[in-house]
C-alpha cells in the first residue's frame, strides 16, 4: 500500500487537514498528531475501518481503542448514562490528555470496544487533531500509531518508521508536547479508578473524584489468567529490542552499578551522564517529570542503536507525571526491577 504523507507544517495546512478528513470519512486509516503521542485514526462508527487499524498495528483484538472527539456535544453520540463527574472533569481537563471510560452507545463500532459494554473517550488538546476530527465529521478511534508492543511514537518520523506502507496516510505535524499517553480513568464503576496514569495526575483528579483509586495493574504485573480492567495493561509494551531493566536507587549507586557492568547501556538523568563510562542516553533532569515524559519514548527508540546487550534505565520518582513514566518503563522492562 502506498502511504500518502500529509505535511501540515511546511505544506498547505488547510488542504492537508481537509484531505485527512476525506480519507477518514471514506473509511481509511490516517495517523494523526496529538499532544500525547501520534494516533492511528479511523472512523469509530465503521467496523471495517477499525479492523484495518488492528491489522496495521498487529494489535491483539481484545485490546479496545480510545474514541477521540472535537466537541463536548459529540460525547453523547458515543456514551450513555454519563455521570455528572464526567462533565466536571471535561470542564477542567478537556481538551487535554484525559480519557474517560463510560457506558458505550450502540452507534460506536463494536470492534472499537473489543466487545466491552464501555467506551473510552477523549478530546485532545492538539488543534491539528481536533481539526482533523471535525473535517472527518465522525468521532475517531485512535490507538497509538506504533507497531503493537514497540515504544509509542512522539514524532512523525517514528510513525513513518513503524507504519509506512501499512496505512492510507500519515499527517506529519509537530512533535508531541506531553510524550506519554493520556490518563485513562474508569467512571462507570464505583469508586472511579485510574487504569493508566498520564499527564493529568492522580493528585489533580482526586480533587474532582473523591475516593479515586489507582488500579493495581498500574504498578504490578498481572497474574497469568487474571482479569484486568484495561486490557492494554496485560501486554509487554513500549519495549526496545535490547533487554531492559528498571533500576531504583540513588544516583551514586546507579552510576557505580552501570559503570561496573561492562557491555551495557544506561538511560540516565541529565546530571548523571558525565559520570557514566558506558554508552548512555539522558532522558531529562531527575526533578523535571515533564521532560522525562516528553523524551521517554524517543530515547527508548534510540536504545537499540547503541548496540548494547542490556540497558539499565534509572527509574523516576512516582509522584505526579512520574507515575506515568514509571508505569511505561515497568512494562518496557517486562517488570524486571532492580533495587539498589
Ligand atoms: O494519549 C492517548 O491516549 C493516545 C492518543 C493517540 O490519543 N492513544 C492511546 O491509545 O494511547 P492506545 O490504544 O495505545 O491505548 C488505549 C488504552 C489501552 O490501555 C486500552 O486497554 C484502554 O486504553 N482502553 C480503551 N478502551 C477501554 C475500555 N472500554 N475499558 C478499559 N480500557 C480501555
Ligand atoms: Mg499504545
Amino acid at each position: 500500500m502506498k502511504t500518502e504523507k500529509i505535511d501540515v507544517i511546511s505544506g498547505d495546512r488547510e488542504k492537508g487537514i481537509a484531505r485527512a478528513g476525506e480519507i477518514l470519512r471514506r473509511g481509511g486509516t490516517v495517523a494523526i498528531p496529538t499532544e500525547t503521542v501520534y494516533g492511528l485514526a479511523a472512523s469509530a462508527l465503521d467496523d471495517g475501518a477499525i479492523e484495518k487499524v488492528f491489522l496495521a498495528k498487529g494489535r491483539p483484538q481484545n485490546n479496545p481503542l480510545i474514541v477521540h472527539i472535537s466537541d463536548i456535544k459529540m460525547l453523547e453520540d458515543v456514551a450513555r448514562d454519563i455521570p455528572d463527574a464526567a462533565y466536571r472533569l471535561a470542564e477542567t481537563f478537556w481538551p487535554g490528555p484525559l480519557t474517560m471510560v463510560l457506558r458505550r452507545k450502540d452507534a460506536v463500532a463494536s470492534r472499537v470496544s473489543a466487545g466491552l459494554d464501555t467506551v473510552a473517550v477523549r478530546m485532545p488538546a492538539s488543534k491539528a487533531a481536533r481539526d482533523i476530527i471535525e473535517a472527518s465529521g465522525v468521532p475517531l478511534a485512535a490507538p497509538s500509531a506504533n507497531i503493537s508492543g514497540s515504544p509509542s511514537p512522539t514524532a512523525a518520523a517514528h510513525v513513518i518508521h513503524d507504519l509506512d506502507g501499512k496505512v492510507d496516510a500519515i499527517v506529519c505535524g509537530e512533535d508531541c508536547k506531553v510524550g506519554v499517553e493520556s490518563t485513562v480513568v474508569a467512571l462507570f464503576s464505583d469508586p472511579p479508578r485510574i487504569l493508566r496514569p498520564g499527564a493529568v495526575t492522580a493528585e489533580e483528579l482526586s480533587d474532582i473524584l473523591p475516593g479515586l483509586v489507582i488500579d493495581k495493574a498500574v504498578l504490578s504485573e498481572p497474574e497469568s489468567g487474571e482479569a484486568v480492567a484495561s486490557p492494554g495493561m496485560l501486554y509487554k509494551h513500549y519495549a526496545p529490542k535490547t533487554e531492559t531493566f528498571l533500576i531504583e536507587g540513588e544516583s551514586k549507586n546507579y552510576i557505580d552499578f552501570v559503570n561496573s557492568k561492562g557491555d551495557c547501556a544506561a538511560v540516565c538523568f541529565d546530571g548523571e551522564a558525565a559520570r557514566i563510562t558506558v554508552k548512555k542516553l539522558a532522558y531529562g533532569a531527575q526533578n523535571d517529570g515533564d521532560a522525562l515524559a516528553k523524551n521517554l519514548f524517543s530515547v527508548l527508540r534510540a536504545v537499540d542503536a547503541l548496540g548494547a546487550k542490556r540497558v539499565y534505565v534509572h527509574a523516576p520518582d512516582k509522584r505526579g507525571i512520574g507515575l506515568a513514566v514509571y508505569n511505561r518503563l515497568l512494562r518496557a522492562a517486562g517488570f524486571k526491577v532492580i533495587k539498589l
